[in-house]
């Protein structure tokens, strides 16, 4: 049973990090396959926190293989650092392998990001620069870690920087990039990350044949998949399980899992609709407590409650076999708890999740309510030891989504987990 992959079925940040680094222990193999560091994953160790925004939230095991598949967009300063800063915590990043077909994130792709924020047409991005490298890539004018290593990268960066130049100067009014000393420093960018760039596809394809346990680490979420998300409030990714075939080279017959993770809330950055927004006191209140701000941007994340019928689409899309519920003990205190699980615009009930962001604007929950408990749950290991009204949400959700969640998480830590 060598592949599962892991993704988000919400708006991003729903604990895969935590969840990844839990389940690493008993895999093989972690893998990136989609998005760049606009991902920020949190993984809490002891007292000690890692933000993981490229790298596979398995570096923390020296015997698990750790992939960034060639799906991802890397800017390699930020995953340079990155490296640093968990061997200066005393962690190796020797089983650290980037793909060689990686897309490369320049500082142009970051200008051009920041500019396209402030028209009015903005995402509310995280300014990574993430939509215009994957342009670039789908575009055919993007540079890979290849292109570097076998020197065709030079005139074909300065060919497409004047294309470039021409946006960010005449329509954006910015500052030109020069190509020699993007050149350069792309070269040294390469050089110091050469030692782990490898043929990551045979690598994947190696460990699947051996029969070897490999988890796919999603990032981002179902609804900012740039097909089914709520376009265009969307990543530039796909962030569903075909996204891990395509963005690693692993054939799809070897994916015979997928796990969702769902937050108990539900949480987003960045702009577009929100059905279950609560812009009051209770929104307030998960975000404090939740410690709902970006791990990327710092930016505070907007609130709301479950909402079931957006997940019964993205279980659906996902094909997810289980779920890992989490942040449940961010809920303790609430005296009832309202779960959406349909939407109505005017009278009408919808039957399907709207495509269009527009229309998803105009679609008003249909709530559940439930009621809460007040204990503190935090750290609980064992399912029977929950209250039982936490007991009852958990199964309302199963019972709506036809799919069990079988693990639980009580708090950030890595054992702060329940597994049924
Ligand atoms: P990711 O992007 O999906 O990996 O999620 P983030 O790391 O961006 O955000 C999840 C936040 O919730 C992080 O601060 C985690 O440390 C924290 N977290 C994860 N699971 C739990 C949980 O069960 N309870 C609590 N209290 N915090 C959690
Ligand atoms: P993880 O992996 C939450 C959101 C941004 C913005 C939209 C497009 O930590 O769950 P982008 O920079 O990708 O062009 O921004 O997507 N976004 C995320 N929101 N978690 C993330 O990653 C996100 N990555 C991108 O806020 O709305
Ligand atoms: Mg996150």
């Amino acid at each position: 049973m060598p592949a599962t992959v892991l993704m988000g079925l919400q708006w991003g940040d729903e604990g895969k990090g935590k969840i990844t680094d839990y389940l690493a222990r008993s895999s093989d193999m972690v893998v990136r396959f989609g998005g760049g560091d606009n991902a920020g994953h949190t993984l809490k160790i002891g007292g000690e926190y890692f933000f993981n925004h490229l790298l596979p939230s398995g570096i923390l095991y020296r015997n698990v293989k750790c992939v960034i598949g060639n799906g991802v967009v890397v800017n390699p300063d930020v995953l340079r650092k990155e490296i640093l800063k968990i061997m200066e915590k005393g962690y190796s990043a020797e089983n650290l392998c980037i793909s060689d077909k990686c897309n490369i994130i320049t500082e142009y792709h970051l200008a051009l990001d920041a500019m396209s924020e402030k028209t009015n047409s903005r995402i509310g991005t995280t300014k990574r620069g993430i939509g215009p490298a994957y342009m670039d890539k789908i575009g055919r004018s993007g540079i890979r870690f290849c292109d570097i290593a076998n020197g065709t990268y030079a005139e074909k960066l300065a060919e497409h920087l004047d294309y470039v130049n021409f946006i960010l100067v005449k329509y954006y009014g910015g500052k030109a990039v020069r190509a020699q000393a993007a050149a350069e420093k792309l070269f040294k960018q390469y050089n110091a990350l050469k030692k782990y760039v490898c043929r990551t596809e045979y690598l994947v394809n190696e460990y699947a044949r051996k029969n070897k346990n490999i988890l796919f680490e999603g990032a981002q979420g179902a609804f900012l998949d740039i097909d089914f998300g709520t376009y265009p409030f969307v990543t530039s990714s796909s962030t569903y399980p075909g996204g891990a075939v395509t963005g690693s080279g692993l054939p799809p017959k070897y994916i015979t899992k997928v796990t969702g993770v769902v937050k108990a809330y539900t949480t987003r950055v960045g702009e577009g609709p929100f059905p279950t927004e609560l812009k009051n006191a209770d929104g307030e209140a998960l975000r404090k407590k939740g410690g709902e701000y970006g791990t990327t941007t710092g930016r505070p994340r907007r609130t709301g409650w479950l909402d079931l019928f957006s997940l019964k689409y993205s279980v659906m899309l996902s094909g997810a076999s289980n779920i890992a519920l989490t942040k449940l003990d961010i809920l303790s205190g609430f005296k009832t708890i309202k779960v959406a699980t349909a939407y109505k615009i005017g009278r009408k009930l919808l039957e399907h999740f709207p495509s269009d962001a527009g229309m998803l604007g105009f679609a008003k929950p249909v709530y559940e309510e439930l009621p809460g408990w007040k204990e503190d749950i935090s750290g609980i290991k064992v399912f029977d030891d929950l209250p039982s009204n936490a007991k009852k949400y958990v199964k309302f959700i199963e019972r709506y989504l036809g799919t069990p969640a079988n693990i639980i998480s009580s708090g950030a830590g890595r054992y702060n987990t329940i597994e049924r």
